[in-house]
């Protein structure tokens, strides 16, 4: 587990030389967030997540009162679950189709078109962040460049 080390060591350096003034730390915002309408007793959940702040941030859990949600990585035509997602300061977080994505199991009812799903996100040393996704037809994909 060498990459963390490093990571913190360029926040550090990035901190240090900034010179204070403007509170540093993560500044997130979400957008373009939506759940295909789900075909199963399993669904995907894709938002893009905006960090602004100068600082690194650490997307580690989701939860949502749909059930399980797990983050999942695409690799290939597979998937699998990860830890933990970074949302680079000064970049984005992409949850997109084909991408990493939220994931949703054993839905204990399924959501329709129309109707809105709730998920928290949750952050390392930061407030969680509440996201409604709306419900799209199962095959809809958003406009690009959005
Ligand atoms: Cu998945």
């Amino acid at each position: 587990m060498r990459r963390p080390l490093v990571t913190a060591g360029v926040l550090l350096l990035t901190l240090t030389g900034c010179g204070g003034g403007e509170s540093a730390g993560p500044e997130l915002s979400v957008s373009g967030a939506y759940m295909p309408q789900p075909v199963s007793d399993m669904a995907a959940g894709f938002l893009t997540i905006a960090n602004k702040g100068d600082e690194d941030a650490k997307l580690t859990e989701v939860t949502s009162d749909l059930g399980e949600v797990t983050v999942h990585e695409s690799d290939g035509g597979a998937m699998r679950e990860v830890a933990s997602l970074d949302v680079p300061a000064h970049g984005t977080l992409v949850l997109r189709s084909g991408g990493s994505h939220l994931m949703f199991e054993k839905l204990p009812q399924k959501p329709r078109e129309g109707q809105t799903v709730q998920v928290t996100l949750h952050f390392t040393g930061l407030d969680p962040v509440e996201v409604d996704l709306p419900v799209k037809p199962a095959t809809y994909r958003p406009t690009s460049g959005n």
